[in-house]
């Protein structure tokens, strides 16, 4: 295994990394949420190896990070909700899709980083170690999370090496990602309400809380096709949802389990139904915070180690519960 490309996140590896980057390569690089594949979203040839580098079809836009709102504006129009939702919630773990309206031509996001759409998803992260590297690069970072593309998202550096290798071309470790679930999604463009793309650590409950409406407006069904081309005009989408996501190599996944079958390893969360004894369990407290850090890299352990089957606890449909369970149902899903 590739260690070696494993840097610890010192002020000097960070300002050598902001240096490879400026020269067009790539580095994977903590955030709040999970570890993500970071390149000059400006430049074309850049986006383009990272693109590569996962594996990931180029249908499928790069979020944008950048150090605050006053820079986000400089490359997208914000729409007064999308003003108090980054007032809120920037620095921290919420992207928001608005139209893309770049200042000056140097301000532009690339048309392939947002998969030529004249949209444009903006965000600014709370880790300290992103944040030093976005201070040090001086533009905007286009960051997909750090797995090949349609599988499980990274929240060590290791989970990365292990992922993408060399392909990453080096990694900034700083420890295990806190939250362990990637961004809420939200479009804020005209037009239209604003609308959840991807569910995640900023609850619909607080997003409604600012927004001042119901959180089931913001929770308007997004459209669910392994053929995001197919989509057409249905806007706004989220290319990237597709059905078959954050999916183990091998393991198969049966959710809202009670029970063991034949071949398979228990994930639990809270206390396990009776004569069912977990293999790993989420969160034994049944604390969904803990279950969102432990999701990915207990998927990641069981596959690792070879289980087939792994049969999974109910998680309850509220709060985080919302996002683990849709990152869940993306894993379960055979096509
Ligand atoms: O927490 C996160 O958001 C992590 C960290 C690294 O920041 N990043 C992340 O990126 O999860 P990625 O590429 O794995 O997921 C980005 C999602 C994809 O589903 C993509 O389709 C969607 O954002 N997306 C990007 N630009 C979009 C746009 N203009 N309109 C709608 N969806 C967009
Ligand atoms: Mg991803």
């Amino acid at each position: 295994m590739a260690t070696s490309l494993i840097q610890p996140a010192t002020p000097a590896a960070i300002a050598r990394t902001a240096a490879h980057v400026r020269a067009g390569g790539l580095a994977a690089i903590p955030t709040e949420t999970v570890y993500g594949l970071a390149a000059d979203a400006r430049n074309a040839q850049a986006v383009a190896r990272l693109y590569a580098a996962k594996g990931r079809p180029a249908f499928n836009p790069l979020i944008a990070h950048m150090r605050d709102l006053e820079i986000a504006q400089t490359i997208g129009a914000f729409a007064p909700e999308a003003v108090a939702l980054a007032e809120a919630f920037w620095p921290g773990p919420l992207t928001l899709v608005v139209r893309h309206a770049p200042r000056s031509v140097g301000d532009s996001v690339c048309a392939l980083a947002r998969a030529g759409l004249d949209t444009i998803a903006l965000r600014a992260p709370a880790h300290p170690i992103a944040q030093a590297l976005l201070d040090a690069f001086g533009g905007p970072l286009a960051a997909p999370s750090a797995n090949p593309s349609g599988g499980l998202s990274p929240t060590t550096a290791m989970d990365v090496a292990r992922g993408l290798g060399a392909r990453a071309e080096r990694i900034l470790d700083g420890g295990r990602a806190g939250l362990g679930l990637e961004s809420t999604i939200i479009a804020v463009l005209e037009n239209t309400p604003p609308r959840i793309l991807r569910p995640g650590p900023i609850t619909a409950e607080a997003l409604a809380a600012v927004l001042e409406c119901e959180p089931q407006a913001l929770l308007a069904p997004a459209p669910l096709s392994t053929d995001a081309t197919a989509q057409g005009h249905a806007a706004p989408l989220s290319p990237g949802q597709l059905s078959r996501h954050y999916a183990p190599r091998r393991a198969r996944l049966r959710l809202n389990a009670h029970n063991l079958l034949a071949g398979e390893v228990y994930l639990g969360f809270g206390r396990p139904p009776p004569g069912v004894y977990p293999l790993l369990n989420l969160a034994p407290g049944a604390d969904l915070a803990h279950a969102a850090q432990t999701l990915f890299p207990a998927l990641h352990a069981l596959d690792a180690a070879g289980y087939r089957g792994i049969a999974i606890a109910p998680i309850p449909e509220h709060g985080l519960g919302v996002a683990i369970n849709d990152r869940l149902r993306r894993a379960a899903t055979t096509r």
